[in-house]
């Protein structure tokens, strides 16, 4: 109990040192202002004061942080140190204010500079400890052109897992950063890396690989070699490979320097894989459709219907019958030439009936689909089972029965059924025991006119 209060208040620190930086802060921009100021004075004694007792809740809640957050003393102690003498400082100049005749031959301009050089010290060193050394370091790299450039980025797709490591991620890396100095026109130390077989053959000592001991290969050495060493790889004034390639190329060589082996059998660990895979799922299908037939085009919007491209240049279309209230189950054969185009299909106020779902069924890459205010009842719906990109079923206003409810949880990629209406239809379901499922939005209302 008493463990758990300690802990609380450790995890409150990152929010508690806020309260003496803030006074800090602002006895340093009054100090700066005091001419200014008629008032200075008073107020400073106040701030520093309070920058002291808050700072003083700083440290203890740090030292709890320390004791139960898993660091090491040795992590910790610079900090710990330059807290204190915040502290210190703080109070030193509070004293100082007040006439204390210790502190008053020390001139007010040293207390300035000390407070703010203290102050970012101590901060800095915090943020070391919570975001990593490399937090500032990195971006700052980055910018001066320090760290290498990333190479690659891969867009996810579904089976990447599933292909060789070395022609999806280390080859482009080695052709970005190696091949430039390592091909069969120039071959810096007798190595040609351009492709595999003359990777494999090595430079003038020999094979770059040594499989008994990957450690010792040539290669594995220099990559890790410190920049400013003469057989660093890459030299100092060419691209340089990123901390993420360093550590895939490792990764890569420790496991034996295969070309087939897959992704997934170097059991790559999440911040690697995020690196250089762009993981998030992309919405609307990731392979392209082909091109829709510009004439069925022209002849579908002769219909009153609209066809919109989800985004520029892509092939996939948004279509709606919205303008078109006489829609009808067999006006849907019109699509039939773009049927694998269509990712967004609203057929809502239309005419059309629960057969509609025998053709709709063709529409491959259907992600979003739209039957509000329809008399759609759900019966044979099990047919749009097979889509296996729907995502969004919107069934706002419809006939829809409980008894097909059901059938949505063998959709395997669904994440939304709407199901607003103004009647209750579903009165007879017990949806907090069976429909436990975060896809169903229910509800009833009704507008007044
Ligand atoms: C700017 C040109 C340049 C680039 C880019 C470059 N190298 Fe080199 N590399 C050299 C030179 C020059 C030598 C020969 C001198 C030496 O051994 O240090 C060499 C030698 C080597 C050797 C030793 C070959 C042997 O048998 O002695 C290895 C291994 C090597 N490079 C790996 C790499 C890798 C891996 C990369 C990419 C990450 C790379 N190099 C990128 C210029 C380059």
């Amino acid at each position: 109990m008493l463990d758990d209060f300690l802990i609380l208040i450790g995890r409150f620190h990152p929010l508690i040192v806020h309260l003496p930086i803030g006074f800090i802060v602002l006895g340093i921009l009054i100090e700066l202002n005091k001419k200014k100021l008629g008032w200075s004075n008073e107020a400073l004694k106040f701030i520093f004061f309070w920058a002291s007792i808050t700072g003083v809740f700083s440290i203890i809640s740090g030292f709890f942080q320390y004791q139960n957050g898993g660091y090491l003393w040795e992590t910790v102690q610079n900090h710990f140190i330059a807290g204190v003498l915040t502290i210190i400082l703080s109070f030193s100049f509070y004293l100082k204010l007040i006439e204390n005749s210790i502190f008053k031959p020390i001139p007010r301009k040293l207390f300035t500079i000390a407070n703010s050089f203290i102050l970012i010290v101590t901060g800095h060193l915090g943020g070391n400890i919570t975001h990593g050394e490399e937090h500032l370091v990195e971006p700052i790299n980055n910018l001066v052109g320090i760290n290498g450039e990333k190479t690659l980025t891969v867009k996810y797709y579904e089976d990447f897992e599933e292909k060789p490591l070395f022609s999806s991620l280390i080859r482009p890396i080695i052709d970005e950063k190696c091949v430039r100095c390592h091909n069969s026109k120039k071959s810096n130390g007798k190595l040609k890396m351009h492709n595999s077989v003359e990777l494999m053959k090595g430079g003038k000592n020999g094979s770059i690989i040594n499989y008994d001991t990957p450690e010792m290969s040539e290669m594995y050495i220099r990559i890790h070699l410190p920049k400013e060493e003469k057989k660093h790889m890459p030299p100092k004034s060419g691209k340089q490979l990123t901390r993420q390639e360093i550590s895939l190329i490792s990764k890569w060589i420790e496991n034996g320097s295969s070309f087939e082996k897959s992704i997934k059998d170097f059991k790559l660990e999440e911040n690697i894989i995020n690196y250089f895979f762009d993981t998030e799922k992309p919405f609307f299908p990731l392979i392209e459709a082909s091109v829709p037939d510009n004439e069925s085009i022209r002849k579908i919007r002769k219909n009153k219907i609209t066809i919109n491209p989800i985004y520029k240049n892509s092939n996939f279309l948004k279509v709606s019958s919205i303008n078109n209230l006489d829609f009808k189950n067999d006006d849907i054969s019109l699509l039939s030439d773009i049927n694998e185009n269509v990712v967004s299909l609203d057929l809502s106020d239309s005419k059309i009936t629960d057969s509609i779902f025998s053709q709709l069924k063709y529409f491959t890459n259907l992600t979003v689909l739209k039957l509000n205010n329809t008399t759609i009842t759900g019966k044979k719906i099990n047919q749009l089972v097979e889509l296996k990109n729907l995502k969004r079923i919107y069934l706002v206003n419809t006939n829809f029965k409980d008894e097909y409810i059901n059938i949505f949880t063998q959709f395997k990629n669904l994440q939304k059924v709407y199901l607003y209406n103004e009647k209750d239809n579903f009165q007879n379901l017990d949806r907090h025991t069976k429909f436990d499922n975060k896809i169903f939005e229910f509800g009833y209302y009704s507008l007044e006119d």
